[in-house]
């Protein structure tokens, strides 16, 4: 048993970490304004960030899985915003077309979305079906050479800005689930239209928006796997897809800890620093103790998926955990940081914000639930 990081995964979290500090540091308060951080996804694309788990063959880095999550896990510590683009693009954005797609397919999208020149989206959830996501009802009809799709689609990250979106609509509404199916669809597709951007309570610089089909046409060629092999696609990316948010969230945890510990070491009332004292030093005990459990949820089925083998209910306890460890975390930063953690001084504030969302997409921790207990 070795639960040590190789040389390798060393490299990778020490670059992610220079790199976040010194571009998307400064860039923090664009994205709170709202702005979509275009230039530093373009960096991350030069230094082969955006391809992390790809393999070389289709333009990837071809490093093994952890490192993908390591790349996450410190991205979001400066910039949860970040590491949900990049966990979303290459997660549901980028492998169902590597699984799933033909080597055609392959060929013709892997490569620029490995390079970061084109964004993934991945549009599953619509108006009436988030959490059963098998009663979708958007519609794919075949006519000669093309399908017609047509439905709406909701909170779609990364939708506006992105290049490839992996979309699910139903060639068979009787057969339920089975008759779902994946297409590739690219940006300015006749008939795809970018709805409302959504105004979220944090995340402010991703894009998160409604798309509608009306009368899309998509080449046959365009379908992704075989007819009915939807669902299948969409919850095996999700089971890995979770494992990156997983991340995102520890990240999230992590800064807020960092944040409240350095606090508390300074803070002085009744004569001594707060962190001496038992309430707080109580706090800062169990914010430490949850993140490493998270932690090692996380890396444990990263470790899964990187040996090829079963990772959906160990994706989906880390999902759980480490979402209900951010939050906690992030409330309990602002209980030491007093009435300054409450303004937006000071980071926690949006740590504790931008925290909520893990609780709540690719799945909420009900949800994670529900796939986990099926497997007990
Ligand atoms: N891998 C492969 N196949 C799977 C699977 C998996 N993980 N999970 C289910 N399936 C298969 C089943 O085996 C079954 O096929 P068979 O009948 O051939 O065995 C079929 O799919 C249907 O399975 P279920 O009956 O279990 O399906 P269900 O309708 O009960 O739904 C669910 C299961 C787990 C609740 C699922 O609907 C789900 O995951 N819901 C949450 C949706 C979600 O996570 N959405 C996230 C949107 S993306 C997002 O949020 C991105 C972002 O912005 C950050």
């Amino acid at each position: 048993m070795d639960l040590r990081f190789t040389e390798e995964q060393n490299m990778m979290r020490k670059m992610v970490k220079d790199f976040a500090q010194k571009e998307i540091a400064p860039f923090i308060e664009k994205m709170e304004q709202g702005e979509f951080p275009r230039d530093i996804l373009k960096k991350m694309g030069e230094l082969g960030l955006m391809g992390i788990p790809i393999p070389a063959k289709y333009g990837g880095s071809e490093m093994d899985f952890a490192s993908y999550i390591i790349a996450i896990h410190e991205l979001s510590k400066i910039s949860a915003t970040v590491g949900v683009i990049l966990s979303v693009h290459t997660s549901v954005g980028t492998n169902p077309i590597l699984y799933f797609g033909t080597e055609e397919q392959k060929q013709k999208y892997v490569p620029k979305l490995a390079a970061g020149d084109y964004l993934g989206a991945f549009c599953l959830t619509e108006p009436g079906a988030g959490s059963d996501a098998g009663g979708l009802k958007s519609r794919a009809v075949l006519n000669g050479d093309h399908y017609t799709i047509n439905g709406s689609k909701v909170f779609i990250t990364n939708g506006g800005e992105a290049d490839i979106y992996i979309v699910f609509a139903s060639t068979n509404p009787a057969k339920g689930t089975k008759g779902i199916s994946a297409f590739i669809v690219e940006k300015g597709t006749s008939g795809l239209i970018i709805g409302k951007d959504e105004h979220k309570m944090g995340l402010y610089g991703s894009r998160t928006v409604q798309i509608t089909f009306e009368n899309m046409k998509i080449p046959k060629e365009n379908l992704l796997g075989e007819e009915g092999q939807g669902f299948k696609i969409a919850m095996g990316n999700l089971d890995v897809g979770r494992i990156g948010i997983a991340a995102q969230a520890l990240g999230i945890a992590e800064a807020a800890y960092e944040a409240a510990v350095a606090y508390a070491k300074e803070r002085q009332q009744f004569g001594r620093p707060i962190a001496t004292q038992q309430g707080i030093g109580f706090k800062l005990a169990d914010m430490a103790t949850a993140i490493e459990a998270a932690k090692l949820l996380i890396y444990r089925a990263a470790d899964l998926r990187a040996q090829g083998l079963n990772c959906g209910r160990e994706a989906s306890m880390a999902k759980l955990f480490a979402s209900k460890t951010a939050v906690e975390v992030t409330t309990e930063a602002i209980q030491v940081f007093g009435g300054y953690g409450y303004t937006k001084d000071y980071p926690v504030e949006r740590f504790f914000r931008d925290a909520k969302v893990t609780e709540i997409y690719e799945g909420t921790s009900e949800i994670q639930r529900i796939v986990i207990s099926k497997q007990l």
